[in-house]
């Protein structure tokens, strides 16, 4: 049975670049409902932390930097299928390669600056979800 809940950031090329309003807009319109979101920015130590699953990889290092050099939105999701179709609605990781009207087609710079994550699994999804908020900050 899928789960209900995905976690989502809006990435510093999408923030600096002024889609935060828009990117939201399409996530309500998806069907999402937010149940818990900050603006924040992540340390370097924060960004390798949450994206360690990648240590081994040749762009580790871009993405630790890129994901720490300015705000972000951090928000957890609710909706039936919530991590398939949030996948879905954002698109390939490469925008080149994303479907027309998805996020990242519409606002992904490049394969690193991407404009927004989305958990992988149901499992990540709670793990990414607590890695960012405490119990108390979740409305559900
Ligand atoms: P995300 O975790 O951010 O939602 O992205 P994803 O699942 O679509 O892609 P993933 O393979 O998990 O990669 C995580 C992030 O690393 C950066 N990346 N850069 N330069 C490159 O070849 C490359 N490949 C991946 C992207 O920011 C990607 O979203
Ligand atoms: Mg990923």
């Amino acid at each position: 049975m899928a789960g209900k809940l995905t976690f989502t950031m809006i990435k510093p090329d999408a923030t600096a670049a002024g889609h935060i309003g828009d990117i939201l807009a399409m996530i309500n319109k998806a069907g999402y409902k937010i149940v818990a979101m900050k603006f924040t920015k992540l340390s370097a130590e924060k960004a390798g932390e949450f994206y360690a699953v990648h240590k081994e990889r040749p762009f580790y290092g871009e993405l630790v930097e890129f994901m720490s050099s300015g705000p972000i939105v951090a928000a957890v999701l609710e909706k039936d299928n919530a991590v398939a179709d949030f996948r879905t609605l954002i698109g390939a990781t490469n925008p080149a390669e994303a479907a027309p009207g998805t996020v990242r087609k519409l606002y992904a710079k490049s394969i690193g600056e991407n404009a927004v994550h989305g958990s992988d699994s149901d499992e990540n999804a709670l793990i990414e979800a607590a890695f960012h908020f405490s119990g108390t900050e979740i409305f559900r």
